[in-house]
């Protein structure tokens, strides 16, 4: 008997905000009202499509058990990793008594508090009967130049180029394997080039450009401008 595909949600915060250089990794910092990570889990909580949430957070990390967003009867915690792939693949093993391995798996940074439902919505109706799956993405506007040593060998073709964001939306049990299979791997830099390094092809759908990811200081006060704006449009 088969049975439509549940979705679950997991998003790596195991960082340290290394580039950020504030007092506290990024994900705790003010932003709205909230926390960063606040913020990017009342994103996906709103979407209203999770059967669970898996945040991977580091065990050296004082500040997640203090938010009452952790104690959510739709979040479950998972022990950070190394690097973010270890991360992610440690949010997927805690969900692995409930997840099927025919699911939908959202994975979404904990730095990227500005998702919208249409997004996440317009991610999953676009790829939900692909047999892959595939990323939120958006075209590169700028000229790209290939640059060594502060001079510049050429420019790219920039019309097949495309900054890959975050959800990825990928089967729970391809990503597993392709996650496991890609460990240690320092060009693994998000779920897509674990699955590419498979053989498989993931789609990209065009995203919206306010889905920042939180990385230098001056990312805040544009991302607080962002949430401000659709607080707005709701209420309009
Ligand atoms: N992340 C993680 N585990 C790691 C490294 C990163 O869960 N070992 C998470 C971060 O918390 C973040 C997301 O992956 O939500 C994207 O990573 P990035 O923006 O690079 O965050 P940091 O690694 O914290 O920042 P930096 O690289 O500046 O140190
Ligand atoms: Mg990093």
């Amino acid at each position: 008997m088969s049975h439509s595909p549940k979705f679950w949600a997991v998003v790596p915060a195991a960082g340290v905000g290394k580039r950020m250089n504030a007092d506290r990794p990024k994900q705790y910092l003010p932003l709205a009202g909230k926390t960063v990570i606040e913020q990017t889990l009342t994103s996906l909580l709103r979407a209203e499509v999770f059967s669970a949430i898996s945040v991977a957070i580091s065990a050296e990390d004082p500040y997640w058990p203090e938010l009452a967003i952790a104690k959510h009867s739709q979040v479950v915690t998972a022990p950070g990793g190394r690097e973010r792939a270890d991360s992610v693949l440690s949010g997927l093993m805690v969900l692995g008594g409930q997840a099927e391995e025919r699911d939908w798996v959202l994975v979404h940074d904990a730095a990227r508090p500005c998702l919208t439902s249409h997004d996440i919505h317009r991610l999953i109706n676009t790829l939900m009967d692909d047999p892959v799956g595939g990323i939120l993405a958006l075209p590169s506007h700028d000229t790209l130049k290939d640059v060594q040593s502060q001079t510049i060998f050429g420019t790219l073709d920039r019309s097949h180029v495309w900054r890959a964001l975050t959800p990825q939306m990928f089967r729970y049990g391809m990503l597993r394997a392709a996650l496991q299979a890609a460990a240690g791997n320092p060009a693994v830099t998000d779920e897509a080039s674990a699955l590419e390094l498979q053989g498989w092809q993931p789609k990209i759908v065009e995203g919206r450009p306010d889905n920042i990811k939180i990385t230098r200081p001056e990312d805040l006060p544009l991302a607080q401008f962002y949430l401000q704006q659709a607080q707005w449009g709701e209420q309009a």
